[in-house]
């Protein structure tokens, strides 16, 4: 059997991505793909509990990052692995880039740490692709006003959500193949569109 693809989609809060990733899906599924469709933090029973505690309680940032590469150890071994080992192809809403962009972008926590913890999580285990949606953080706040209840994230400031961005846009200059960077600035169609004909092939 072939092993799956591992897809990954990030963004700052607000960016759009769940109407894409929906788009996706069903284009894969029309390919006839198996598609497992996850999120972090989350994608378990237990990564869903942990998930709770990480949007509503206010922690030091080193439990913060702990509890984020707890839920991801638990999702890679019981949601990933499993999915790509019988071939199906893994959409996580969020991944390790997300560590990086909140955590070490946002929070200031130490690069060097999440750096370990990533090569003792997961090493070999890297996104096949990951889809960054790019938004300016005025706008992503706009979108995400009057929407629903904010959670701890989404309440941060326009100045953390800034360095969040260049956070994850410095990760797709350093891994330019891996990422394809979508401008969120657009019409909802257009981007779809895009991701249609990126997707139909890809892979
Ligand atoms: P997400 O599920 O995208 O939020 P929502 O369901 O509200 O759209 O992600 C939850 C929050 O967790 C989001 O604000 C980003 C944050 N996060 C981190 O700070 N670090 C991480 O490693 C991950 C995976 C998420």
């Amino acid at each position: 059997m072939t092993r799956g693809r591992f897809i990954t989609f990030e963004g700052i809060d607000g960016a759009g991505k769940s109407t894409q990733i929906d788009v996706i899906e069903s284009v894969l599924k029309a390919r006839g793909i198996e598609v497992v469709r996850t999120r972090e933090p989350g994608g378990t029973p237990l990564g869903e509990m942990i998930r709770e505690k990480l949007l509503t309680v206010k922690m030091d940032p080193a439990t913060e990052t702990l509890l984020f590469f707890a839920s991801r150890a638990e999702h890679i071994a019981q949601v990933i692995e499993p999915a790509l080992a019988r071939g199906a192809w893994v959409l996580s809403d969020r991944f390790t880039d997300a560590t990086y962009a909140y955590q070490v972008g946002g929070r200031g926590f130490s690069a060097e740490k999440v750096e370990a913890l990533e090569a003792w999580t997961h090493g070999n285990l890297q996104p096949d692709r990951t889809v960054l949606f790019d938004i300016n953080p005025e706008e992503a706040s706009k979108r995400l006003k009057g929407t629903r209840t904010l959670d701890r994230f989404e309440k941060e400031n326009i100045e953390f959500f800034k360095r969040v961005r260049q956070a994850y846009l410095d990760r797709a200059t350093q891994n330019p193949t891996r990422f394809f960077i979508v401008n969120s600035m657009r019409d909802k169609e257009q981007i779809s569109d895009e991701l249609r004909q990126e997707f139909t092939t890809w892979g």
